[in-house]
């Protein structure tokens, strides 16, 4: 039990609640209650929430080990400071007020005062509607300072998490600049647009009796209670105005775009906003599947809390709910409008991408498809961000990043510089501003630093870490933990770092030194570990050349070349020489070839489709995909090609057609490295056998690729072999029959699932379909947009 006697001030829905929850978990023994309304304690009291209806605050505190003030936010500063004040040095007190700096104040910095919310609700009100299931699985505030008796805290934690609420931990102005940009400017927002809708006459028409979805939608919440809104704005002005002050500046933003007829803003912003939904939907998603544990309280308050919290999230981040996902982009406005979805039990499945959710989080269906029609732009190439980051975090000066793409991937390379000391600022979702550390100018930090699941991340790194002051330990999660880091061990050492890896696997812990320029011939085509190698030469005496058996995508060359060092390429090899400084400046990013793959094979096997990727990178390192599905007979156009910065870039045009087999030889492999498993799928469907040889580095992906396509494939009714390095397709011309897929967490497995199931004859249902956050959160809402059902 957590309390022996609990005191209720407030007897409304909430304060009701809190006394049926903390019965049925066995939470307290007896429960007393108070309300300034005797009806409020009588209806209490029938609902079997309370053991002791008393008459006043005092006796209802008499006594209490905890006293929850559930009173209205007018009244609950004063009634804060009321239960401290009558009650003794034993009672701990905490309050459920949905804003908190004016309770916290009212406490006086008391030690014994834990404020909190309870982020739930219902329309309802009174405790004739209290239920003892209203906060399982909520996020429930407590706003400990740090005068806060940490032993209170954790009474009230533990008291929290009994009832079935995440406590989280959060300074109290900060809870309300949260509130007032999640739940008050919603409110006030409901409030303006139906208002300005019922104030308007459109030559002689009501707007409000003319309204569809879209009005009803989102002023759900319009008119609530004024007795608990009027309280509610007033108490938290401050925040509201300086959430209305942003959102008046992203109006005019808006404003400006539709005056410039500036298609490409607006089609970033619904992207934008697609990208932001689907986060905060999916997060909502996971929070709802997430077995409920006990959260388990620190010893400190304040910081420590919000923290950890913080750090847990972005490993859940990874392998759970793309809550990472931010920044995707479409582009202009598809010119097809999306099909009506016939009529009865279809109604669900208006158009486009149709896939349900199965029981539990992860799980979906994605059924058959008829055609891609549309226009879209994917996310920011994941090669070229990690890179810019990197080269931005060692430059000099500021280097502003604009079309960054957001993933799991990159936020481990964000976080990575930061944790090295490095400053980045989000102006937006896909534009950032990185102040350079200068050459060798990172920290050693305090403990490892987690790669996530990106081995972009760890192994271009460590090339940097490699000249810079100190000793620096370089791990990740599971499946990089499995990858192997010798490869990139082996060329530092030759170079005078001492590298230590755990039998050639992460945690790989690198001490910079004095380098010396190498020459290295690539045991294996890899663009990593050439990157790793230049960023390592970067530091070294004399000149550094790697050598390449096939050239691998050359992003790297490219961009250390236009931030000012010295590199020189030739037939197969490239080098580089010490500089004095980098100045990147600015780096746009192109979309990734990768992300707009599933797209393109999606679109080229599905009869009838006409499909255009805008602003797509088309780097010839990068685009091997498409030359082997044009020798397939593909019909892929190229637009508007230019080049931005220092890579080619343009529009892709990708019609529907029928396909013949073809060999994809081991001198292409790197070109297309990350597409091969979405080659598989077109290979199936191409009339012959096709293969793929020299791939073993599929071996060493995020998976064992070789295997998870070939089991993938086959349990979709494909007749696929795998074979040492690479593997063998009979192709038929028709539908893979579909079936059940596992991404094995692997991103680009799930994706190569979702564009199978639109292929197939019957569906595919996938597990794991979040792996997708890795390299691109939106995916799944981008591929909506254009799937025909
Ligand atoms: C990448 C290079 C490739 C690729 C990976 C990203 C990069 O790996 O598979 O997804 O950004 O340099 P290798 O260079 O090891 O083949």
């Amino acid at each position: 039990m957590e309390v022996r006697r609990l005191a209720v001030i407030g007897t409304g829905l909430i304060g009701a609640s809190v006394a049926l929850a903390a019965k049925r978990a066995g939470a307290a023994g007896i429960v007393a209650g108070f309300d300034p309304d005797p009806a409020a304690v009588e209806a209490a009291v029938v609902r079997g929430a309370l053991d002791e209806p008393v008459e006043s605050p005092a006796a209802a505190v008499a006594g209490a080990e905890l006293v929850v003030v559930a009173a209205p936010v007018a009244k609950l500063a004063a009634q804060v400071r009321a239960a401290l004040e009558a009650s003794s040095e034993e009672t701990t007190v905490t309050d459920v007020g949905s804003t908190k700096t004016g309770a916290c104040e009212a406490a006086g910095a008391s030690p014994r005062f834990v404020g909190g919310h309870p982020v739930c609700g219902s329309e309802a009100r009174g405790a004739e509607h209290a239920s003892a299931e209203l906060f399982e699985g909520a996020t429930w505030f407590l706003t400990p300072l740090a005068e806060t008796d940490p032993a209170r805290y954790r009474l009230v934690h533990g008291f929290v998490s009994a009832l079935g609420a995440t406590p989280v931990a959060v300074d109290p102005h900060a809870h309300d600049r949260l509130a007032a940009l999640t739940s008050h400017l919603p409110h006030a927002l409901a409030n303006l647009l139906v208002n300005q809708a019922g104030a308007t006459r459109v030559e002689g028409h009501e707007p409000l009796a003319a309204a569809g979805g879209s009005l009803r939608d989102m002023t759900r919440v319009a008119g609530a209670n004024p007795r608990i809104w009027v309280d509610i704005f007033v108490e938290n002005a401050a925040s509201l105005r300086e959430s209305l002050a942003e959102h008046r500046r992203r109006v005019e933003q808006l404003e400006a775009a539709l005056a410039a007829g500036d298609a490409g803003f607006l089609a970033r912003w619904i992207g934008e906003a697609a990208g932001n939904r689907h986060q905060m939907l999916a997060e909502a998603l996971r929070a709802a599947a997430a077995p409920r544990t006990r959260a388990r309280p620190a010893g400190r308050a304040r910081g420590h809390h919000a923290g950890a919290r913080r750090r847990a999230d972005q490993h859940r981040g990874l392998r759970a709910a793309p809550r990472l996902s931010r920044s995707w982009r479409y582009a202009h406005a598809p010119r097809h409008g999306r099909r009506r979805g016939r009529a009865g039990g279809r109604a669900a499945r208006v158009a486009g991408l149709r896939r349900r959710r199965l029981a539990g989080a992860a799980r979906m269906k994605i059924e058959p498809a008829t055609a891609m029609r549309g226009h879209i732009a994917v996310p920011g190439d994941k090669s070229i961000s990690h890179r810019a980051v990197l080269v931005g975090a060692i430059g000099e000066g500021e280097t502003r990043i604009e079309g960054f793409g957001r993933s799991a991937d990159t936020e481990s390379t964000l976080a990575a510089v930061r944790e090295l000391g490095v400053i980045v600022h989000e102006d937006d979702v896909d534009t950032l501003r990185v102040e350079g550390a200068g050459l060798r100018g990172l920290h050693e930090p305090a403990g490892p630093i987690d790669c996530g699941n990106s081995g972009t991340t760890l192994r271009l790194l460590v090339g940097i870490l490699a000249g810079q002051e100190g000793r620096f330990e370089l791990t990740g999660d599971e499946s990089l933990r499995r990858r192997p880091v010798d490869r990139v061990a082996e060329p530092l050492s030759q170079m005078g770092a001492v590298v230590e890896t755990a039998d050639g696997k992460p945690p790989l812990i690198i001490e910079g030194g004095e380098l010396h320029g190498i020459r290295y011939e690539l045991p294996v085509a890899s663009s990593q570990v050439k990157s790793c190698v230049l960023h390592a030469g970067l530091y070294a005496q004399g000149r550094t050349t790697v050598v390449e058996p096939v050239p691998t995508r050359d992003h790297t060359e490219r961009l250390l070349a236009a931030a000012g060092a010295a590199v020189t390429r030739g037939q197969g090899r490239v080098s580089v020489g010490p500089v004095e400084r980098l100045r990147p400046g600015q780096v746009s990013v192109p979309g990734d070839f990768s992300a707009a793959a599933p797209f393109i094979v999606a679109a080229t096997l599905l009869p009838g489709s006409e499909l255009t990727v805008h602003d797509v990178g088309l780097n010839p390192t990068r685009t091997g995909l498409l030359d082997v599905l044009e020798r397939m007979g593909a019909r892929v156009t190229t637009f508007h090609r230019q080049r931005i910065g220092s890579e080619p870039v343009g529009d892709l045009e990708i019609r529907s057609a029928e396909l013949t087999a073809t060999t994809v030889r081991a001198e292409e492999v790197p070109r297309l490295v990350d597409e091969l498993p979405l080659f598989a799928l077109a290979a199936a469907c191409a009339r012959g056998e096709s293969k793929v040889v020299g791939a073993r580095e599929l071996r060493v992906k995020e998976t064992d690729r070789i295997e998870t396509v070939t089991a993938a494939l086959r349990s979709i009714g494909v007749r696929i072999v795998p074979t040492d390095d690479g593997f063998l397709v009979r192709g038929v011309p028709t539908r893979p029959r579909g079936g059940a897929v596992s991404s094995q967490g692997d991103h680009r497995i799930a994706m190569l699932a979702a564009v199978a199931g639109l292929v197939s004859s019957e569906g595919v249902g996938l597990e794991g379909a979040e792996a997708v956050a890795v390299s691109f959160p939106g995916f799944f809402e981008l591929l909506d947009s254009v799937t025909q059902p």
